[in-house]
């Protein structure tokens, strides 16, 4: 952090101005230091939902969402979707830099060494309905990993930050598997090590104890590109989640299941699902012909429509991670015979007509990473309540390093916002026959 500018704020009620420091990222926008502004005025600053308010420094992902521009430790999510598999991508937002090939080979069998659960998971699993949601079944287990694994339990302790980094990146796909099997009554899958994370996973997922399970590498190679386009986003509301729950010092275990339920609404992690529900409606009430009456209900305020998979806090210009996807989306359809999917008919045509629609135009809405990944997920037979689990298993390595990063941050310092308060001022208790 470099400070060569200064800013003064004034006040116009007769508080002295102040002056504070401006610091300058690599690249990015500047950003004013105000952790004096309190001390030096009694006064806070007032900035709901973070719009202009940077909560930490960082040196994992950069976006520029004027650009479109996503990078990982300094490369373009372009080049690492294309170029390397989930593994790299995790070692390389772990560590800060690719792994070269023994490196590589070293975390990848660590990662194998734990992707078995305790059994007695199982049990506990099994204390859930069948039709829970998965993203219920997955803040519970993942939250439950707490109660199994107290060796690593301290967040301040390096060494057990990191074995739990492992555990925790190596059993996601193994819970999430679970949680599906148990949902369809079908038996669970154990891993499968001598295959790469992901084939275990879709062998985990699809495989049954009958029969032999045959990779597919292109739908193998789809998985992982969608593991890597959400391995980590900076500081979205999850990740924000999972710092300020580990900010109190918690286990990284509670610390990462809060940031699975975060992850699960809407506005989230949960527009995946939302997305896909939204093309199949479309698809039931008429399919293409009928998008324009579609379109001119997202443009009526009163309908609370939106589109989903469209627009996002930061992208002002199109997501790099859809581009990529609608890329995969064209080879999983192809591979599976489905050129001919009407949800991807839908979804080009949804496309076409809202970056040409003045509403969106102006607001500056494109499709994000969902509008393209629940079409390749359904594809792969990835039933549509899963999807915001498998983005759960994806950011799990996102979460891991921001968790990391604050924790060794040696500024780092309990979360704790501050408020405007509107309420009642002091009151005194009536005894209750007289209120
Ligand atoms: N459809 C229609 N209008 C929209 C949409 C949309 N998808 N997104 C934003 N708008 C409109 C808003 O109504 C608002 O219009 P106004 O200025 O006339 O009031 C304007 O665009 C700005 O919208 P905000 O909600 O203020 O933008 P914000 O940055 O707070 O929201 C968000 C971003 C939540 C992602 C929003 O665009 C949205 O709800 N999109 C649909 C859900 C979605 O796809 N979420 C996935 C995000 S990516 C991820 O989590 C992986």
């Amino acid at each position: 952090m470099s400070t060569e500018h200064k800013a003064t704020l004034s006040f116009t009620d007769g508080t002295p101005s102040v002056e504070f420091p401006i610091h300058q990222g690599t690249i990015g926008p500047d950003v004013i230091d105000i952790r004096k502004l309190y001390g030096a005025t009694g006064k806070f600053t007032y900035d709901p939902g973070f719009l202009s308010t940077a909560s930490c420094n960082s040196t994992i992902t950069y976006i520029d969402g004027d650009k479109g521009e996503l990078l990982y430790r300094g490369y373009p999510i372009e080049q690492l979707a294309t170029n390397c598999d989930f593994m790299e991508v995790c070692y390389l937002l772990l560590n800060g830099e690719l792994p070269n090939e023994s490196q590589r080979a070293e975390f990848v069998s660590r990662v194998s060494n734990h992707t078995m659960v305790n059994e007695q998971m199982h049990f506990f699993l099994r204390g859930f309905r069948r039709d829970a949601h998965p993203m219920a079944v997955m803040t519970g287990l993942v939250g439950g990993m707490s109660a199994f694994y107290p060796d690593s339990m301290n967040l301040m302790d390096k060494n057990q930050r990191d074995i739990s980094a492992i555990r925790l990146i190596a059993k996601m796909p193994t819970l999430v598997a679970m949680a599906y099997k148990y949902g369809i009554g079908a038996p669970h899958m154990y891993p499968k090590n001598e295959l790469s994370y992901t084939a275990n996973f879709m062998r985990m997922m699809f495989g049954n104890p009958c029969e032999d399970y045959k990779v597919n590498d292109v739908l193998v190679r789809a998985m992982d590109r969608i593991f890597i386009l959400h391995a980590d986003h900076e500081q979205n509301a999850s990740t924000s989640t999972v710092r300020l729950c580990a900010s109190s010092g918690t286990n990284p275990f509670a610390a990462i299941a809060a940031g699975v339920a975060c992850l699960w609404g809407p506005s989230h992690g949960g527009a995946n699902e939302a997305c896909l529900n939204m093309l199949m409606e479309i698809q039931q009430n008429g399919g293409v012909e009928k998008i324009g009456d579609f379109i001119n209900k997202v443009k009526d305020k009163d309908s609370g429509v939106r589109l989903m998979g469209f627009g996002h806090r930061v992208y002002k210009n199109y997501d790099p991670r859809a581009k990529l996807m609608r890329e995969t989306c064209h080879e999983v359809l192809n591979e599976l015979g489905l050129q001919d999917d009407p949800l991807f008919k839908i979804a080009m045509a949804l496309e076409k007509i809202a970056l040409e629609d003045e509403y969106f135009v102006k607001r500056k809405l494109y499709p994000n990473v969902d509008f393209y990944s629940g079409i390749v997920q359904k594809a792969i037979g990835i039933p549509v309540p899963l999807f915001t689990a498998i983005f759960a298993l994806a950011r799990t390595v996102g979460w891991i390093a921001q968790l990391n990063e604050m924790i060794a941050d040696p500024e780092y310092k309990i979360g704790r916002p501050r408020q405007l308060f509107m309420g009642a001022t002091h009151r005194d208790v009536k005894p209750i026959g007289q209120r």
